[in-house]
């Protein structure tokens, strides 16, 4: 279970995140909300990368606050970025050895590690193509490969259906939805398409201008009024 309380934001004078609290306990819950509601200030809360004024973000008696931000990933939180992460003259191979080196795992862990993860999101065969020979759906997996080395806790994605094709997005859910039974991560993932986070998502949050004005199972949150007018009928 995650339990986030009380968690505040701000930059400067706007309030990106205004004491936000729920409980998350399904194994891949969603995030939606309109641009600039605080979707990707809270995976920065979660990761170190926000300038947080108040709260607690708690996994299993553990306040990742306490944690300083670079410990927070060897601990088992993982993310893929809105922004995907990519450098043009590494190989996928070399994107996976750079996080191995970062959680300490061994030179003979490798090669199964790799293996496994590569084969998990459908791209073995492209492990030796540089970064900047990869088309945006090849990227795409390359960062969830990337999450999923080192038994993570949690992994958040931060829009990791962004422009892909109608089938690309039918393997993306497929990945999706078979992270938690093969690698035990909770899953919290901010989408700005409906039908996706309808599909892999049992619960979702919805956040606007950085209050929580929804909680609950996704197709209530997505039924429901004040989600509608805030954030669907936009
Ligand atoms: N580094 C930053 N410096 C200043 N303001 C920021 C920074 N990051 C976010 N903000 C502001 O905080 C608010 C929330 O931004 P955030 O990026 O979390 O929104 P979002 O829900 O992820 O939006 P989108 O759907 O466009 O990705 C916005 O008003 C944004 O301008
Ligand atoms: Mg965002």
């Amino acid at each position: 279970m995650i339990e986030i309380s009380d968690v505040t934001v701000k930059y400067g004078g706007v309030v990106a995140l205004d004491h936000v609290s729920l409980k998350i306990t399904d194994d891949v819950v969603g995030l939606i909300g309109p641009n600039g509601a605080g979707k990707t200030t809270l995976t920065n809360a979660f990761s170190g990368f926000a300038p947080v004024t108040s709260g607690a973000i708690v996994v299993n008696d553990t306040n990742l606050f306490d944690l300083p931000a670079h410990e927070r990933a060897r601990w088992g939180l993982a993310r893929s970025f809105q922004k995907v992460q990519i450098v043009p003259d590494l190989t996928v191979q070399d994107h996976l050895k750079a996080v191995m080196d970062s959680k300490g795992i061994s030179k003979s862990q490798r090669p199964d590690v790799i293996s496994k993860v590569l084969d998990f999101v459908g791209i073995s065969d492209i492990r030796l193509k540089l970064g900047a020979e990869l088309n945006p759906y090849q990227r795409r997996m390359t960062e969830i490969a990337k999450c999923l080395i080192g038994s993570p806790r949690i992994v958040l994605l931060d829009e990791p259906g962004g422009g892909l094709s109608e089938a690309e997005m039918q393997h993306l859910r497929k990945v999706i939805r078979g992270i938690h039974p093969e690698f035990g991560a909770q899953i919290l993932m901010v989408d700005h398409d409906v039908d996706l986070i309808r599909d892999v998502c049992a619960s979702t949050a919805v956040l606007d201008f950085g209050k929580l004005i929804a909680f609950g199972p996704t197709e209530d949150v997505l039924a429901d009024e004040i989600v509608k007018t805030a954030y669907l009928g936009r």
